[in-house]
């Protein structure tokens, strides 16, 4: 199997490095980003950092689909908590995602329906979820749910409310929807795996937590995403 894993930031990347051992066998450069293909048993794994946001993530994943044709792509890496019933380094599966600032609400159309589409949100492959939600993680829950994504960094506890009751979502993020958006376009199966830095500015837990725990929760995420892969 040829699966590619895509990270939002460097450190989320380095802790699957971390996580796993992996031999290199290529690399491309493209776009400013750098695609590094490696053996893992009898699969093919290819990691890329997209850089922060809904367009850096779409451009990588198009480029990950004309260049290297993976079967599946994953999201991996930290998120904001939406709910208190979970916290820092607890994980979420995203079932589906919604690009949360995509807003044509002015035609009468639902927050997050994206102009034309015929979805309202993108389903992740339940395959995929099957098997990273095998996972058990000392001292943390690992749950299945949905994700937004937004080009904002949510720090805010009124806006945290509001994404959940409007979503009823558990995390957001500033990437996954764009992710699965562009494998929805594609037919390309994918998943979104997602550990909490912090709550979203809930009891003024924002970027501060992030700061602290971002290094915390990509580890989380890179043991899921492990497991994973011991099990393709
Ligand atoms: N990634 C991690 N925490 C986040 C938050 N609070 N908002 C958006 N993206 C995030």
């Amino acid at each position: 199997m040829k699966l590619a894993i895509i990270c939002a930031m460097e450190e989320e990347l380095a802790a699957i490095e971390a996580a796993v051992s992996l031999n290199l066998v290529a690399k491309l450069d493209k776009a400013s980003n750098n695609y590094a293909e490696y053996k893992f048993g009898e699969h093919t794994i290819i990691l890329v950092v997209s850089g922060i946001g809904k367009v850096n993530a779409a451009v990588t994943t198009q480029i990950l689909i004309d260049n290297f044709a993976p079967d599946a792509i994953v999201n991996v890496g930290v998120a904001g908590s939406l709910t208190r019933d979970l916290v820092f380094g607890d994980v979420v599966i995203a079932t589906d995602l919604v690009e949360h600032d995509f807003d044509i609400t002015a035609f009468g159309v639902p927050l997050g329906q994206i102009a034309r589409m015929d979805t309202f949100s993108f389903a992740a492959d339940a395959k995929l979820n099957e098997l990273l939600h095998s996972v058990s993680l000392l001292n943390h829950q690992v749950v299945l749910g949905r994700i937004v994504s937004g080009d904002q960094f949510i720090d805010d506890e009124q806006k945290a409310l509001f994404l959940r009751n409007e979503f009823k979502a558990l995390a957001c993020e500033m990437e996954g929807a764009a992710i699965a958006h562009v494998c929805y376009l594609n037919k390309v199966p994918f998943a979104v795996v997602r550990s909490l830095s912090d709550m979203a500015g809930q009891d003024g837990q924002g970027i501060h937590s992030f700061n602290e725990l971002k290094e915390m929760a990509a580890g989380r995420a890179a043991l899921v995403v492990k497991n994973l892969m011991e099990k393709l």
